[in-house]
């Protein structure tokens, strides 16, 4: 791409980001609006950190709960309309997220698939896909010292701060006898396996 097409595309994702904060402004409450905000910021730091589009990271970030107060009425839509399977209520926004930001932003598959996975994570984890759950957990105003820890460790190895993320939630989990999601417990595996920590 030459100079004036890089420009004039910065130009375009910058509109745009502009345009879906007015939106997401308007539809969710003030208090999911400014984590959202944040979110987007560590992940476009995460991208520029760890050699990603910082602009795309900025987006998926910005969009990654944009389903999270959907009402019962609106989850039921998107659950009958493409046919979700997912019946956890913590976790179904990120499968209904995955499709308003395809439908409503026309967003890349990527960062559609990102969005999806921002909960649980999945078995197989992209770059970008790493970078937004994570920039989802630090991306907080109120973190406390495990997440202050956990967000300085996520601008040094971020595979460990995905690890360290998912045991210690695997742990809350497990005490609170709750059941871990599969996808979970294979990332943590596959994880480890990469990162020679067995
Ligand atoms: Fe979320
Ligand atoms: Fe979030």
């Amino acid at each position: 791409m030459n100079d004036f097409f890089v420009i004039i595309n910065m130009v375009i994702l910058m509109y745009n980001a502009n345009l879906i904060k007015e939106d997401l402004k308007k539809t969710m409450s003030e208090k999911r609006f400014q984590h959202s905000l944040l979110v987007a910021q560590e992940a476009k730091k995460l991208a520029k950190k760890y050699n990603y589009d910082e602009q795309e990271a900025y987006l998926a970030g910005l969009v990654h709960d944009v389903a999270k107060e959907f009402n019962e009425t609106q989850i039921k839509q998107y659950k009958d309309k493409y046919a979700i399977k997912n019946e956890n209520t913590k976790t179904i926004h990120a499968d209904i997220g995955s499709i308003v930001a395809k439908e409503r932003y026309n967003f890349t598959n990527e960062m559609c698939q990102a969005i999806k996975k921002h909960t649980t994570g999945a078995s197989e984890m992209t770059l970008l896909d790493k970078i937004i759950l994570i920039a989802d957990k630090i991306g907080r105003s109120n973190l406390t010292e495990e997440g202050l820890k956990l967000k300085k460790l996520a601008y040094e190895n971020l595979d460990l701060a995905l690890l360290k993320y998912l045991e210690n939630l695997k742990d809350k989990l497990q005490k609170n006898n709750l059941d871990i999601d599969k996808s979970t417990l294979h990332l943590i595996n596959t994880l480890k396996k990469e990162n020679k920590l067995n």
